[in-house]
């Protein structure tokens, strides 16, 4: 086999064959085949797209190209959950214990943030003492014992995707869609899931921003998992405003815990108990969508789920007690409003560029090298839709920093942020569909 063929037959649109394209990646993962070549393939895919099949055998060669996490030791159905990424998501810390206390063991590797999204590793780490490194013996025993444990990514996870991504970079490629979904689907079947659900965000904050991308991204994936064998739910998201109220890593560990505890905000409580169902019905939990989300209901309810959380910060060696007392989490200095310039309804609000602005305050990265500032962020007042009078807060600032022309920087960024119209405006949409 050579390898200037494969790219050949890409070029002009063909289908490669599941030898072919096993070759391709194993020899790329070993360097014996050259980015220049690897980048004029990933040219012509961008351009001549894969079938369904050649996906899968995309996903499977790149999952098996390094380790692979063997949860054969854990009971029950490994159900995995992913978001393509957001501002102010704090998902996966309410779905997480929320899941695991309906009997659904959740092995979770999750990531940092970088540029304007956070990241769940970040947010765990603003819990005092709480370890997101771990051997995988202990992490496997402790999802064996309480069902729930969540670290950063060990070992040599997919390194062909990391290779290949990092090409595409640089290459403009990373726009294509089986290259994006073969990408994600790759890191969650070499996670080891059984059962895969998928928090597809679209909008302004957004990775994919249109929602005809969204849900071709979101089919491609469904269409992996299928072909391979996990069962895989797809949920199209709104992110045209943040998730919750809250951007900054504190801030969102306290808005996991409010909402665990039945206080949280109705949007961000509504898209957990629907992601929750969905991984408790994969799980073999509940038959049916609407027994699933009346057992996700009920757990929330009944403090089980918040239960849940406080058992699995104290199994990774965190302070449980931040769930009574969420004054020992990282506190901010400062807190400074940001007010309305002017009167009327809030008509847009933009995601990522408040999450640029949180990232630029601290709570984020913009190389992989920065250090965060876990305590401050943002928490929204308004969401679109809300009314609001001119000098009513729109917004607060948690900062640390006492640089008087950053913060009015800071505040004008926000303000700027939401867009201000005199006519009323609709609540936008939360979630827009569910592929299967
Ligand atoms: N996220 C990924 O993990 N891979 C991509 O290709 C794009 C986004
Ligand atoms: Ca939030």
């Amino acid at each position: 086999m050579r390898t200037v063929d494969i790219i050949h037959s890409k070029r002009d649109g063909k289908e490669l064959s599941s030898e072919e394209i096993a070759f391709l990646v194993e020899g790329y993962t070993k360097g014996e085949i050259p980015d220049y070549q690897m980048s004029a393939w990933a040219m012509a895919v961008y351009f001549n797209g894969m079938s369904a099949r050649e996906t899968a055998d995309l996903t499977l060669a790149m999952a098996r190209s390094g380790d692979q996490v063997d949860l054969s030791s854990i009971h029950g159905i490994k159900v995995d959950k992913h978001s393509t990424g957001g501002v102010g998501d704090t998902t996966t810390l309410i779905v997480g214990p929320l899941v695991a206390a309906a009997g659904i063991p959740v092995a979770k590797m999750s990531g940092r943030g970088l540029g304007h999204t956070g990241g769940t590793i970040d947010k765990l780490e603003a819990i005092p003492g709480f370890a997101v490194e771990r051997t995988t013996e202990q992490f496997l025993a402790q999802v064996r014992e309480i069902g729930l444990a969540v670290v950063g990514q060990t070992g040599n996870l997919t390194p062909a995707d990391k290779k290949l991504y990092g090409l595409r970079d640089v290459t403009a490629t990373v726009e294509s869609i089986p290259l994006i979904a073969s990408s994600i689907m790759s890191k969650k079947i070499a996670s080891g899931a059984d059962a895969i659900v998928l928090d597809v965000k679209t909008g302004r904050g957004a990775f994919m921003k249109s929602l005809d991308d969204s849900i071709k991204l979101a089919q491609a994936m469904v269409d992996i998992g299928t072909e391979v064998g996990r069962e895989t739910v797809a949920v199209i998201t709104n992110m045209d405003e943040p998730l919750g109220p809250s951007i900054g890593n504190s801030l969102e560990v306290l808005e996991a815990i409010d909402t665990l505890g039945g206080r949280g905000p109705a949007e961000l409580t509504e898209i957990c108990l629907e992601l929750a169902a969905h991984m408790v019905r994969l799980g073999g939990k509940a038959d049916g969508e609407a027994e699933a989300k009346e057992l996700v209901t009920r757990l929330l309810d009944n403090g089980e789920a918040l239960a849940k959380l406080k058992q699995f910060i104290a199994a990774q060696g965190g302070d449980a007690y931040v769930a009574e007392d969420p004054a020992r989490l990282p506190q901010a200095a400062h807190r400074v409003d940001v007010p309305a310039p002017e009167e009327g309804y809030v008509a847009a609000i933009d995601a990522e560029a408040l999450g640029i602005t949180a990232m630029l305050l601290g709570a984020g990265r913009a190389t992989k090298e920065d250090k965060i500032d876990l305590a401050v962020g943002i928490k929204l007042f308004k969401r679109v839709g809300d009314p609001v009078k001119k000098g009513e807060p729109l917004a607060e600032l948690y900062i640390n920093r006492e640089d008087s022309a950053e913060t009015a920087e800071m505040m004008q960024r926000t303000a700027a942020a939401f867009k201000i119209a005199s006519a009323p405006a609709e609540k936008l949409k939360l979630i827009y569909a569910v592929i299967t």
